[in-house]
């Protein structure tokens, strides 16, 4: 077998073929950055979901979780401190009519400009007097060092002058109600539902410093450059885990926090050398120190989870807003002490792309020489968990299958196919990821034995149909993925 590149048009092509992602209001020649998920992306999605959730909360006892409002309180974000610095900085370009983000414009003017080993110390500094210029405000100073070091507008390739720079709040605002002047927000991080409720967890459950609170909900963001696919959209589902933990073991537990989700992470089996850590130097207004697990897409390496110390800076806020107590109490101290946060923070959209796209692969077979593209996902996340065929449309082997089916389907996603030849079925369920497909032959009539074909190598054997259930399992279970954790 050997294997041919698949390239992220390709990627984006087949996710919309084979019912995994369709664009948005496609029927209205759709909406930017905003997907809808398919027949099968919708159990790849579950999958990856009840994968994260079962090893935050069931994995560990000292993690529980919430769900969380979407709409809240608009104090709320005043006091997260999303409302004045939940922004970014575009340049706009008079010549060209593009406006771009200041940290992407910056970004690939390093890629592109500096030799990074020997021009360390530039960049360094370029960073930290922009860092320097924006604490104080000082907008056209940045204009004017754009201009200076002559960065070209990327989509032109031409070096034209910046003429603008401006900032843009990324929250999405909604009045409540019809003429109303108070502003609601649709939240950016399932993060603050989790904040605002650890005072109602703390008095309602047994949890006790060090502990988590996990959740998963849909956020929104008004990204100016929405681009590549699920990577980065207006409306995405994050998976988000808040740690509260004692002042001083902040290093500790950010430290265990990499080194676990790392972990998960490897387990989905994409491969050691598609992952990497990044430190930030610019930090988010919440962050004390914010470390990216990075995943090597197509595009290359990009941030594909964060792990932050957010410190108190959220508690400390809510207190100050809300005028409630966030303050647990140090027995060894005696004294109160607000806690602090490590926090794992991943997109679900993100990890979904990072998963299909590089286990899309194409397949030239050996024997035949024909071409298969084969969707080599880890079994357990894989939407389909076998298909069943009767090898032929015959009337005693349709009934054989359809029992089966009627049986197993109680216990895993199947489907049942008896249109095309049995080739033909083997690759279309190839290229949905389905790892295993039971055939229903004549010899079946008499030895009770059926065939399972796996995916991946295109073995087959012969099984009792009465072991049918536990081989499934045994192939399919996540019970796999927990013991690589
Ligand atoms: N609560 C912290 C927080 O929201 P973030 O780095 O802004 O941190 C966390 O987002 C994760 O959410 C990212 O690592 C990424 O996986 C995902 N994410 C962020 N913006 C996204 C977007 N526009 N589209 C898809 N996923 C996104």
């Amino acid at each position: 077998m050997t294997n041919k590149k698949i390239s992220f048009k390709e990627i984006v092509s087949h996710a919309k073929q084979y019912g995994f992602v369709f664009p948005s209001s496609e029927i209205y020649d759709g909406i930017n950055a905003i997907y809808d998920y398919g027949q099968y992306g919708i159990y790849l999605k579950n999958n990856i979901k009840e994968y994260w959730w079962k090893s935050m909360i069931q994995i560990n006892e000292n993690i529980i979780g919430l769900d969380t409002s979407i709409l809240m309180h608009p104090n709320i974000w005043k006091a997260s401190g999303h409302i004045s610095k939940f922004k970014e900085i575009f340049l706009y370009n008079e010549d060209t009519k593009y406006s771009y983000r200041l940290d992407f414009l910056i970004e690939n003017y390093f890629k592109t400009n500096l030799n990074l080993n020997k021009e360390k110390k530039l960049k360094h500094n370029i960073i930290k007097y922009l860092d320097k210029k924006l604490k104080i405000n000082e907008k056209d100073k940045i204009l004017k060092l754009i201009n200076k070091i002559k960065i070209i507008d990327p989509k032109q390739k031409k070096l034209t002058k910046w003429t603008k720079i401006y900032e843009y709040n990324l929250m999405f605002k909604i009045p409540l109600k019809e003429h109303e002047k108070k502003n609601f927000y649709l939240r950016p991080e399932t993060a603050q539902g989790i904040f605002t409720n650890f005072l109602n967890v703390l008095n309602t459950s047994k949890m006790k410093i060090p502990f988590g609170i996990a959740q998963i909900g849909k956020v929104f963001r008004k990204e100016i450059i929405a681009r590549q696919f699920l990577f980065r959209m207006r409306e995405f589902e994050q998976m988000e885990m808040q740690f509260f933990i004692h002042p001083n073991q902040e290093e500790k537990w950010l430290e265990y926090w990499k080194k676990k989700r790392l972990k998960w992470h490897l387990s989905l089996g994409l491969g050691k050398k598609k992952y990497r850590f990044y430190e930030h130097e610019q930090l988010a207004h919440y962050a004390k120190k914010a470390y990216d697990i990075q995943f090597k897409f197509t595009f290359g390496f990009k941030e594909l989870e964060g792990i932050h110390s957010r410190a108190n800076f959220d508690l400390k806020n809510h207190e100050k807003y809300s005028k409630k107590r966030f303050r647990v109490f140090d027995k060894e101290k005696k004294n109160f002490y607000i806690p602090y946060i490590i926090e794992t923070s991943v997109g679900l959209d993100r990890i979904f792309l990072a998963v299909f796209s590089s286990s899309l692969k194409k397949e030239t077979i050996k024997d035949t020489k024909k071409e298969r593209i084969i969707l080599k996902i880890n079994p357990a996340l894989s939407p389909i968990k076998a298909a069943i065929f009767p090898l032929i449309r015959d009337k005693r082997l349709i009934f054989y299958a359809k029992e089966i089916y009627k049986n197993l389907k109680l216990y895993f996603i199947l489907i049942y196919e008896e249109k095309d030849s049995i080739g033909k079925r083997y690759r279309r369920q190839d290229a949905i990821g389905t790892p295993i497909c039971v055939t229903i032959d004549f010899k079946t009539l008499k030895d009770k034995c059926v065939t399972m074909r796996f995916r991946d190598k295109m073995l087959q054997k012969r099984v009792l149909i009465k072991d049918l259930k536990r081989e499934i399992k045994k192939e399919t279970s996540m019970n796999q993925l927990f013991k690589l954790l």
